[in-house]
């Protein structure tokens, strides 16, 4: 069967934020790449993701000239809410440590990165099937696909990059002796919609309550994204916009809020894991973002992580690429600090904030004591003010 054949520095599998990304900061450096994607462009980009942005994030998206709507279009965030034993108590980022976050989507960043991709005449299919990828450990790699027109590909290239998301086919490619994988599961997850209403409060509101936790996040002036935790096998045909409301208006009103209700027109059940695999490097094959880790959604760190992950990776893979061997496993390092960092923070905020489906009260006091010595401690809100506004790299 025919094949084009080419060849590349970089081949991307996976175009999301991640790998498109990593493609824009190689291209500035000078370095070729080819970034793929089984899912069309459009397809990824109604694919709704959390929301916020840690500082340094914005900092990448704007200083390497992928976006300046993030500042235009997003909304700096100072503070939030964490919100329980019957009040709200807010935790100000910006005068704890300095920074503040940018309520701006997961989606639009993916636009703003797949627009500058296009603008800069960058290598990247969308909708491509049959991929894979072959002789990991050779000095020229392969990445195969049949691209939307079905044509087969075969890029030969000098590094092979793994973005390809939480069911990445990249990571399996590590031999089992040279791999750890570490999961941890949780008996929850999140139901999200979004609404057409008036935003409820300025900034993000986190509730612990009896009933279980609700995240009051926002979009636009007009659109909101709410979250409350359910079962995991809880279906979205059960839930009609009353019962949402209801759920929603009893978690939040326990901590003395009231939330202006408007058409649901999106409700989804989010999975919700802990899940890394070490080392994110084998042969000429590295992974970054989602294929090599996930974090459960409380705190917004997946999105954020990714582009820790390729900020880091870009840069070491421009020394790999001048002969520097150890660069790769440098990013590997460098990299899995930052990861396991946020996996104890998304952890951490999870399991203070949720309610466990077999928690007695004394559990639910104790989360409470737990909450308030953050609020009231400049050591605890400080060290939360860090984690979510973002460790400097
Ligand atoms: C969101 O707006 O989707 C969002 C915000 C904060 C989170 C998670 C999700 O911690």
């Amino acid at each position: 069967m025919n094949r084009i054949t080419t060849t590349t520095d970089v081949a991307i599998v996976g175009a999301g934020p991640a790998g498109l990304m990593l493609a824009h900061l190689l291209q500035r450096a000078g370095i070729a790449s080819v970034a793929i994607d089984v899912r069309a462009r459009g397809e990824i980009e109604n694919t709704h993701r959390a929301g916020i942005l840690e500082q340094d994030s914005v900092r990448l998206l704007t200083e390497s000239g992928v976006s300046d709507r993030v500042l235009r279009d997003g909304y700096r965030h100072a503070g939030i809410d964490l919100a329980f034993g019957g009040g709200g108590h807010r935790v100000d980022l910006e005068t704890l440590v300095g920074a503040t976050v940018q309520l701006y989507p997961q989606t639009d960043v993916f636009i703003d990165l797949a627009d500058a991709r296009a603008r800069d005449g960058g290598d990247v299919r969308f909708g491509v099937s049959e991929v894979s990828v072959a002789d990991l450990t050779a000095d020229r790699p392969l990445m195969r696909f049949t691209d939307a027109a079905g044509v087969r590909h075969e890029v030969a290239a000098r590094i092979l990059v793994g973005s390809d998301g939480s069911r990445s086919i990249c990571r399996h490619e590590f031999p089992d002796a040279t791999r750890r994988q570490f999961f941890r599961e949780y008996p929850f997850a999140w139901f999200g919609i979004l609404c057409e209403a008036p935003p409820s409060s300025e900034e993000l509101i986190y509730s612990h309550s009896e009933r279980g936790f609700a995240l009051i996040s926002q979009r636009t002036d007009t659109l909101q994204r709410m979250y409350f935790q359910c079962d995991p096998t809880e279906d979205v045909a059960d839930w009609s916009d009353d019962r949402i409301w209801a759920e929603l208006q009893a978690r939040v009103g326990a901590n003395g809020y009231v939330l202006k209700e408007g058409s649901i027109i999106s409700k989804t059940v989010l999975p919700f894991r802990s899940f890394v695999q070490e080392p994110m490097r084998h042969g000429n094959l590295v992974l970054a973002g989602d294929a090599a880790h996930t974090v459960p959604p409380t705190g917004a760190k997946g999105l954020n992580l990714a582009l820790a992950d390729v900020r880091v990776l870009a840069e070491e893979l421009e020394l790999h690429l001048r002969g520097e061997e150890v660069a790769l496993d440098r990013y590997a390092e460098r990299a899995l600090r930052r990861v396991w960092k946020a996996q104890h923070f998304s952890y951490w905020m999870t399991t203070m904030l949720h309610r466990l489906p077999d928690a007695s009260d004394f559990d639910v006091r104790r989360q409470v004591g737990e909450l308030t010595s953050v609020v009231s401690s400049a050591a605890g809100s400080t060290y939360l003010a860090e984690g979510y506004t973002g460790w400097p790299s």
